[in-house]
């Protein structure tokens, strides 16, 4: 018992640390981890974060590949570049950030494993690829008994698609690599990362690629969670329809010019602006209905923090954006103030890792 209360303590303190981020470099090789592990599968991203002295270390890969015809000439370029790829079936896999290279190239899409928080049900090779992803940033575990916590997205609304078949899928994978694997919503992760100082109560909200994860926690307990199956992808691509432009080129725009702080100045930042204030708009709906729907809600009677994560929450104005529409909505719970994740790309991974060395034996 106080052995598990150090463990305890040890994760609070970790979830304190600043993180230090990085993506994985094409031909960089794949970690042994020592010690315990968060990974946050995501449909955009895979981030890998361990706790290392005074900092969070987190790795991040693209969740995307690319496939190419086999010829032994390309085989032996490629190896010779450390690309990350396998063969199967005459076509090459090319694998996370390399997979951007050659999707560009050829002025093609990469093809993602995930869609709107879940395994693709549209890519046969999709499991495949993903284990073949997690595999460029870690290893089998070395003493077999590792700690590994992976995040999982809560059930969607309105939606039968269920997470139990993506939940055991990646479980078995882990398990066969050496792990012990468990998994945290990724809501609770985004709680367990930044509400250290609120007695991890508050709700937290990962806004990512596919989807945005909601998770009301009180002292650290899951009480209500759930997802909507919209995030940046959907942004990316109705505004893509509205303008007639394709939703990669939009990504980019999104990513690299776009602000919610300044008025749009052309048609694409005008549509930007709309998906942005539409999709807060119905992640907040979401929650007033959900809130109000549940006999759970613990009586709180102080106000509760609510943290944003995720990559959607990036660009300026965003805050301001949320803070504006809360105001269009009734929750049922006094909100005290709204933050932004420290890292926001990198915060479901951190969560992932705080809850795993807390886990650990
Ligand atoms: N600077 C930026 N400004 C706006 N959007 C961004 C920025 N950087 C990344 N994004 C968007 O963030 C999303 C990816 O975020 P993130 O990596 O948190 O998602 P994910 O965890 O992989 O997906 P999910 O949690 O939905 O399964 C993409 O839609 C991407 O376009
Ligand atoms: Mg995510």
């Amino acid at each position: 018992m106080a052995n598990d209360l150090e463990n305890i303590d040890t994760a609070i303190e970790a979830s304190k640390k600043v993180v230090v981020s990085r993506e994985k470099e094409i031909g960089e090789s794949a970690e042994y981890p020592r010690g315990p592990v968060g990974l946050d599968i995501g449909t955009s991203h895979v981030v890998m974060a361990q706790n290392k002295g005074k900092q969070i270390q987190t790795v991040k890969q693209l969740n995307a590949f690319f496939t190419i015809p086999y010829s032994k000439f390309t085989k032996k370029i490629l190896l010779e570049n450390d690309i990350s790829f396998y063969e199967k079936d005459d076509l090459f896999y090319i694998l996370g950030f390399s997979a951007e290279n050659f999707a560009r190239m050829f002025n093609a899409d990469t093809r993602r494993t995930m869609e709107q928080g879940l395994l693709s049900a549209r890519e046969n090779e999709g499991i495949t690829v993903l284990k073949s992803i997690i595999n460029t940033l870690i290893k089998g575990s070395p003493n077999r008994n590792e700690i590994i916590c992976f995040s999982v997205p809560g059930a969607p609304l309105d939606n039968l698609n269920s997470v139990v078949y993506h939940e055991s899928i990646i479980k078995m994978y882990l398990t066969s690599l050496g792990y012990k694997p468990s998994s945290i919503n990724e809501g609770l992760a985004t709680v367990m990362s930044e509400l250290a100082n609120d007695n991890f109560t508050g709700i937290g909200i990962s806004m990512g690629g596919g989807m945005c994860n909601v998770c009301l926690s009180y002292l650290s307990v899951p009480i209500i969670t759930y997802s909507i199956q919209k995030g940046g992808d959907y942004i990316d691509t109705l505004v893509g329809l509205s303008v007639g432009e394709n939703a990669t080129t939009i990504k980019s725009i999104k990513e690299n010019e776009f602000t919610l702080a300044t008025p749009p100045k052309n048609r694409v930042e005008t549509a930007l602006e709309i998906y942005y204030i539409e999709l807060v708009h119905t992640l907040l709906q979401s929650l007033e209905n959900t809130l109000r729907k549940t006999d759970k809600i613990p009586k709180i009677s102080t106000s509760i923090p609510i943290a944003l994560s995720g990559g959607t929450v990036l660009p300026n104005g965003f805050k301001e954006l949320f803070e504006k529409t809360m105001q269009e909505v009734d929750l049922p719970v006094n909100i005290s103030t709204v933050r932004i994740a420290d890292d926001p790309l990198n915060t479901t991974a951190k969560g992932a890792m705080v809850m795993a060395l807390s886990e650990e034996i």
